[in-house]
């Protein structure tokens, strides 16, 4: 547990520790988009960790600072206990194939050219792994987790698939080095409902089956709630509240959780006296400030319906509720 993030645990228990992270973009003008502002949160082995916000507010720069595509201006980011903004380019080396991506558009994240064995091939041909024939029986062991089969995909190309079926392709190429974290960016966004699910049930599938700890990034809490052991909710840039996913579904304290709860259908037939209209009065009015300028104090303060003069002159630092819950409001909601 630190000052600034209470929610953090034991630095040697997680298997991922993303502390104080910065990154900044410039923009035209030498301004500075300041796309992740001091974000903080960890990751237990075997656990799914969910990152949830609005378009924009900072989840997939996040996962990116995270898998080093793009370098943070200060953090760190600690894998296995090894502070990855520090390694050189051969400790990184080493380290990534631990660490797994999948995006939110199967379909481009594929390369057009190139056949399904090669494409779930290439990891293992970049980093060396095994000769031909160890690495077709990878290949068809990770096309057969997630339920193709080598022998009638393997020739074709990713056009002639769907949507849902590329995307179990993406997963299967992500599988082949075996990695210890699957950071998955908005894996299902981009598909049809009845198959969101079959991809969420495949991933619960290979976790199990892989012992896998998964990140996993939705603009969606409906889609988080099914499949995190803990949520951390972001916006513009900062995390504003972290908790176990059944807490935060329970007794969100943050404004703009609330908010966002309050877009979620209640499957409870008696949720009580109009919850999600209550919840929405929470929400975020007008629209969302730019990251080149955010607010003084706290960044939802221009949105918030219980905002005090307070909050536009401090930063709400992130303040312990209940085990493992924080919230960063100065005013944080308390009624269930
Ligand atoms: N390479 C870049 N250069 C400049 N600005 C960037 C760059 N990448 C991201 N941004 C800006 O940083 C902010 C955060 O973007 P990011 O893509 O991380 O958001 P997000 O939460 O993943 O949104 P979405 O739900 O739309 O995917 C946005 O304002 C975005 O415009
Ligand atoms: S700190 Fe103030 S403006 Fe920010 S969410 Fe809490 S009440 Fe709203
Ligand atoms: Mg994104």
């Amino acid at each position: 547990m630190t000052a600034t993030a209470p929610h953090l645990r034991a630095a040697d228990a997680a298997l991922l520790r993303v502390e104080d992270l910065v990154v900044e973009f410039r923009a035209a003008g030498r301004r500075r988009v300041h796309a992740v502002s001091g974000v903080s949160f960890d990751v237990l082995p075997g656990e799914t960790l969910g990152i949830v916000g609005e378009s924009g507010c900072g989840k997939s720069t996040t996962a990116r600072a995270v898998m080093r595509v793009t370098r943070p201006a200060s953090g760190s980011v600690r894998f296995r206990g090894a502070e990855l903004t520090r390694l050189s380019e051969r400790g990184l080396r080493r380290i990534r194939t631990s660490m797994q991506m999948i995006f939110q558009d199967p379909v481009s994240s594929l390369n057009p050219r190139r056949r399904v064995r090669d494409i779930v091939a290439e990891p293992l041909v970049v980093w060396g792994r095994g000769d031909a024939a160890a690495r077709e029986a990878k290949v068809r062991e990770a096309l057969a987790a997630v339920g193709l089969d080598y022998d009638v995909v393997g020739d074709r190309y990713p056009h002639q698939f769907s949507g849902g079926q590329c995307q179990r392709i993406s997963i299967a190429r992500a599988l082949v080095l075996e990695p210890e974290l699957l950071v998955c960016d908005e894996p299902v966004s981009a598909l049809d409902v009845s198959v969101q699910a079959q991809i969420l049930n495949l991933l619960e599938d290979l976790k199990e089956r892989y012992g896998l700890t998964l990140v996993f990034i939705s603009h969606d809490l409906a889609v988080v709630k099914n499949v995190c052991d803990r949520v951390a909710v972001m916006y513009l840039g900062k995390v504003v509240e972290v908790a176990p996913a059944d807490a935060l579904y329970r007794a969100s304290a943050h404004p703009y959780t609330r908010a966002l709860l309050s877009s979620i259908p209640d499957p409870d037939p008696d949720p009580g006296p109009d919850a999600a209209a209550r919840d929405a009065e929470y929400g975020p009015r007008g629209e969302s400030p730019s990251p080149l300028d955010p607010p003084s104090g706290c960044r939802y303060r221009t949105r918030c319906p219980l905002a005090q003069d307070k909050c536009a002159r401090e930063v709400p630092e992130p303040r312990q509720l209940d085990d493992g819950h924080t919230v960063a409001c100065h005013f944080p909601i308390t009624t269930s």
